[in-house]
């Protein structure tokens, strides 16, 4: 995983963050106030976006990343994913460090990759830098 400046992103990158962002604005999460927001890019261009999802019976919240994967598979049955950006905010303010995907959106990245054998690229943002991750692997090293 190697930390980026925003700035010096791919315009492809930096829209897919962008979509992240303005994502985080559809999250419902009055219980833990963390508004997430990721966008995954297709191998034909199409992004989609999503954000995380919470109930009231804590163990029913979905992570952004989740929702957005899972929402991809659905409707796009066919079509590798090939990157996925995620953001943060609090209290309208956009993380200073990276958010990053928890265990459980690790294992599913790491099963859409080798669903459809392309390796999903993962930009995390925060205000002051971001990561990548070239693929799901670098994110969960020996992945059940
Ligand atoms: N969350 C995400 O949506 N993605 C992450 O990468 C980290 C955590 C959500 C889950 C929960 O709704 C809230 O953020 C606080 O953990």
């Amino acid at each position: 995983m190697e930390t980026i400046q925003f700035s010096v992103l791919a315009s492809w990158e930096k829209e897919l963050i962008t979509a992240a962002k303005q994502a985080t604005q559809t999250s419902y999460a009055p219980y833990s106030q963390f508004n997430v927001g990721a966008a995954v890019l297709l191998s034909d261009g199409t992004i989609l976006t999503a954000s995380n999802q919470e109930n009231r019976a804590y163990s029913a919240c979905v992570c952004a990343e989740r929702v957005a994967l899972l929402y991809a598979t659905a409707n796009y049955a066919n079509t590798p994913l090939t990157a996925i950006a995620v953001a943060a905010s609090q209290h309208q303010q956009f993380t200073a460090q990276p958010v990053t995907p928890c265990g459980e959106c690790r294992q599913v990245l790491v099963e859409m990759q080798e669903r459809f054998n392309t390796p999903i690229q993962v930009l995390m943002y925060g205000e002051q830098s971001c990561y990548i991750a070239r693929n799901a692997q670098e994110l969960l090293p020996a992945a059940f």
